[in-house]
């Protein structure tokens, strides 16, 4: 397995409901490494442009307006099988569907107010790194 990078966001809820430590945990006991992190304000354009891929989706506009709602966690993890990894820390999209133990089954209200972001593969962990940090934001630790 190769050591990966994937981009996360605990959402305005996670914020809200004071659980970025409890999630930040889960990523660190799963052997996860935080090597960039801000909490920020998103704004509409960010958000829109983030979720581009939904644009055209029925809750598009109602996630966007969520995800504004209040401050945001941007982290970068890094790890073996980073992405895969936290895809599987988080749980299924819809929290009632999600396994028991996850983040979201544990965590999360509903589907559209579900505490994480991760990224869904590995080319797309780029793009969303990208779109958030710049290089000099991410400090990987020496191996
Ligand atoms: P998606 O990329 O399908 O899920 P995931 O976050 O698990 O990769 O959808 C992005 C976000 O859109 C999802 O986290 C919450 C929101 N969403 C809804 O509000 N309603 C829905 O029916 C779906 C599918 C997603």
């Amino acid at each position: 397995m190769a050591v990966e990078r994937t981009f996360s966001i605990v959402k305005p809820d996670g914020v809200q409901k004071n659980v970025i430590g409890e999630v930040y945990r889960r990523f660190e006991q799963a052997g996860l490494k935080i090597i960039a992190a801000k909490m920020v304000q998103l704004t509409q354009a960010q958000a829109e442009g983030f979720y581009a891929v939904h644009k055209e989706r029925p809750f598009f506009k109602d996630l966007v307006k969520f995800m504004i709602s209040g401050p945001v966690m941007l982290q970068v993890l890094e790890g073996e099988n980073a992405v895969a990894k936290n895809r599987e820390l988080m749980g299924a999209t819809d929290p009632k569907k999600a396994d028991k133990g996850t983040i979201r089954a544990d965590l999360a209200n509903s589907i559209d107010e579900n505490t994480v972001h991760g990224s869904d593969s590995l080319d797309n962990a780029k793009i969303e790194i990208a779109y958030f940090f710049s290089n000099t934001e991410i400090c990987p630790r020496t191996r």
